[in-house]
């Protein structure tokens, strides 16, 4: 299995904190916030990983991160020229990717949770993971029929669908690639990873699995404090890196 992060974008929900630096920079009580998903990560034993970022901060991961070998991991590095969406990720890192299975989590995501048993079995279709929140239109929402199987996923519904938010933790089979480079962009001009999830979905090879401890996208102000408590008081102590 293969890992990438995606941490491009140009953070302006969260101006001016991100006007010299990348939103994944910035700390999270002990840690640049990009260490978070990175541990989760290597703590799923993934070895070979590679970070999508932005031209204009390129160099500051490379300080910051060097070549994985401190971590254990080996880093490769791509830029993303516009942010022009989460699916992009996957035709941006198709050499990368070279046939393998991968997971891709966003740079911004934080979990408690540990992938490593999804990781080590997965076996093929495509894997995400929601959560119960209390504001489901910041996210892309999954609806459930009455067996709990999944129904559909619509990217920030303007009208309720239900509490369940699809993270920033996905694992895709090979043909991520593909499905990717076929998608048309959505009306905000992206490729959206909702699209590419409702492709697994159509062909009855999705699952979703439900986070069962924290979760934050730590894209808001608001977030981004409650992340750093929650950091210090649940994350810090387990990291391994
Ligand atoms: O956090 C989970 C959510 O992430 C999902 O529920 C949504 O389905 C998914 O679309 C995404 O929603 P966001 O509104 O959080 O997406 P955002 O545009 O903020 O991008 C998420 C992260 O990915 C952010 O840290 C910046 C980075 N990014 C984003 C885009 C669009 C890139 O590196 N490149 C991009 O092209």
């Amino acid at each position: 299995m293969r890992g990438i992060i995606l941490s491009g974008g140009s953070g302006t929900r969260l101006r001016p904190l991100t006007k010299i630096t990348s939103k994944q920079l910035l700390p999270i009580y002990h840690r640049p916030m990009i260490y978070y998903p990175l541990n989760t990560l290597v703590k799923a034993g993934i070895k070979e990983i590679l970070i999508i970022v932005s031209p204009e901060r390129a160099g500051d991961y490379l300080n910051l991160l060097g070549s994985g070998k401190d971590f254990g991991v080996k880093f490769t590095y791509e830029i993303q020229d516009k942010p022009e969406g989460l699916a992009q990720a996957f035709i941006i890192g198709s050499n990368f990717i070279d046939n393998e299975d991968v997971a891709m989590i966003l740079g911004d995501n934080i979990f408690e949770d540990d992938f490593s048993e999804e990781i080590k079995n997965f076996r093929g279709g495509a894997k995400i993971f929601a959560k119960e929140v209390p504001d489901p239109e910041r996210f892309g929402v999954v609806k459930f029929d009455e067996q709990k199987r999944a129904e559909k996923i619509v990217e920030k519904p303007k009208e309720y669908l239900s509490n369940y938010a699809v993270t920033g933790m996905y694992i895709y089979d090979k043909r991520v690639v593909e499905v990717a480079k076929n998608l048309k962009p959505s009306d905000r001009g992206e490729l959206e990873i909702t699209d590419l999830n409702n492709w697994y979905l159509n062909h009855g090879e999705l699952e979703v699995a439900m986070v069962q401890g924290e979760w934050l996208d730590a894209g808001t102000f608001d977030s981004l404090l409650r992340a750093q408590q929650i950091a210090k008081e649940k994350l810090a102590d387990k990291m391994v890196i």
